[in-house]
């Protein structure tokens, strides 16, 4: 069913069921903004955490920082960002739309053109005679660069001296912040720091729902290496031989497709310039095997030369197989020593660590494993989105860390105080340890099915046989199997199904 359903379709599920909706659309809406509903926000938060405990809190040498959304106007002239952050767009002569070029040359002639440059682009859309998308009629002034960082103004009064900008990444105030962070945290080489927080780009043509929006979240780790021992990991062995789908720079200039590849043959090759580089891809790549998204559905691809932004060495993609074609869902830069080198020269600050082990003051070198949030999102909704013919409606199968809900808690039925009040209190109890909900409307059949649709991966039924022996019966979303269990052993069985640390089956007496 994944490899059928189409962007639209999910995009209006997730706004029929309360997952996410355009923002300001009683005003009819505002192109690449969106609003997370009452399903969403949890969904969201059960992302954002995961990553967080997986990459920050179970890791010694790992630290986190939140910083502001507006900083330094300088800090964006020091990283590049105002110089260099931009897309290439092309305006229509006849309607005005303006365009982004790639999209355009990628969409109407269907080659690749990531990484053209604006004389190029003119040539190929003169060559091929390429019509307006929109007004079907007009052909296009020469392309021109269009810098992506939305600004404003700092206080009462509009001047240059006063324009600032709105951060298109959250890496920079950790470079910023770095020797205040490593003082502090008290950390020693190599560690990373990392941020989790919203973004935002003047995208020319947001589009594909969420996948290219205006305003999203990044969840990003600058790691930081000594600058002449950053090619060793110690963790390397342990990396080196997975096999994985890989889609080369040769293979896409060859017009070749991915092939499976040892990690550890990127490092030997020179494409991935450090081992840490692979280590980090992989930490990322495993996250999202799990949390249930299949490997046949990913794979890496490394950036071509003229493609990589203006601080990469070296960056690898992990594409996700969307119905739309394989797509970016997380970008692993090597940053070099760049980004704090140009700090260290525009501040005229010291900006160099101490590191303890060769007693020197260095510019650390950088891997940046770097997340879209957004991106996660619609893979695990991708993923997880199954219409099931049998049942005759979607199930949406999230791993239970994601699920918005963990479980739903239902009286048999609803006129019967006695029962009502009981639920009630099994539904008390569990509201402390998970978020769960009540339901006490229609059929059990009918609830069953909105809470399938919810991703709720257990429905706790109290039955007029609950009051007697005081045990509730856990239906499973994916098989809708069902046990019965005493509810003084609800919460940790529960518990165990969540973590998975228990088989369904294992959870009680199979009654179905
Ligand atoms: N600090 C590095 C950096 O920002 P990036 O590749 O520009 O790198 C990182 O962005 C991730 O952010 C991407 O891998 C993607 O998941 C996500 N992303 C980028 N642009 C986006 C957009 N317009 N809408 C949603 N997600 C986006």
């Amino acid at each position: 069913m994944r490899d059928t359903v189409s962007i639209d379709e999910i995009s209006s599920f997730c706004k029929r069921k309360g997952f996410v909706y355009p923002s300001g659309e009683v005003y009819g809406s505002l192109a690449g903004f969106w609003d997370y509903g009452h399903l969403g926000v949890e969904l969201k938060n059960n992302i954002k955490q995961h990553w967080w405990k997986q990459f920050v809190h179970m890791r010694d040498d790992v630290v986190g920082i939140d910083g502001a959304i507006i900083t330094h106007p300088k800090v964006w002239v020091g990283s590049g960002h105002a110089d260099h952050f931009e897309d290439i767009l092309v305006e229509c002569n006849s309607c005005h739309i303006r365009l982004r070029a790639d999209h355009l040359i990628e969409d109407t002639l269907h080659i690749p053109a990531d990484s053209l440059s604006a004389k190029k682009i003119d040539e190929i859309l003169s060559k091929h005679k390429v019509k307006c998308p929109s007004c079907q009629k007009g052909t296009f002034q020469p392309a021109m660069r269009f810098n992506l960082m939305f600004s404003t103004q700092v206080g009462p009064v509009t001047h240059q001296s006063s324009k600032a900008f709105l951060r298109p990444e959250t890496a920079q105030l950790i470079f910023t912040d770095l020797r205040l962070v490593q003082d502090n945290a008290r950390q020693k080489l190599p560690f990373g720091i990392a941020q989790a927080g919203k973004v935002f780009r003047n995208e020319i043509s947001p589009r594909d729902f969420l996948f290219r929006s205006r305003e999203f979240e990044i969840m990003e780790i600058e790691y930081f290496l000594h600058p002449k021992h950053f090619k060793k990991c110690p963790f390397f062995s342990s990396i080196k031989d997975r096999a994985i789908s890989v889609l080369s720079a040769e293979a896409q200039q060859k017009n070749k497709k991915q092939k499976i590849t040892k990690i550890g043959e990127l490092v030997r090759q020179g494409s991935l310039k450090s081992e840490w580089h692979a280590y980090w891809l992989i930490q990322m790549y495993d996250w999202f095997l799990s949390l249930g998204v299949s490997e046949k559905h990913l794979r890496l691809r490394e950036h071509l030369p003229d493609e990589r932004a203006h601080y990469s060495s070296a960056c690898f993609d992990i594409d996700y197989a969307f119905p739309f074609g394989w797509k970016e869902i997380h970008g692993c830069a090597d940053r070099t020593t760049f980004d704090v080198e140009q700090h260290q020269i525009l501040s005229k600050k010291d900006l160099r660590i101490f590191d303890e082990e060769t007693k020197e003051k260095v510019i650390p070198y950088v891997i940046e494993p770097s997340q879209g949030f957004e991106r996660a999102f619609l893979a695990f909704i991708f993923e997880a989105y199954n219409y099931d013919k049998k049942r005759g409606y979607v199930v949406l199968h999230l791993h239970p860390s994601l699920a918005p809900y963990k479980a739903g808690i239902f009286p048999l039925v609803q006129n019967n105080d006695k029962l009502v009040l009981y639920a009630r209190e099994v539904y008390v109890r569990l509201k402390d340890r998970f978020v769960c909900f009540w339901d006490q409307g229609g059929s059990v059949g009918r609830r069953y099915a909105r809470a399938d649709e919810q991703g709720v991966p257990f429905c706790i039924t109290v039955d007029f046989d609950s009051l007697k022996d005081k045990s509730v019966t856990i239906r499973d979303r994916d098989s809708t199997k069902q046990i019965r269990i005493p509810v003084s052993e609800l919460v940790e069985v529960l518990e165990n199904l969540l973590a998975q640390k228990i088989s369904f089956k294992e959870g009680g007496k199979l009654i179905n």
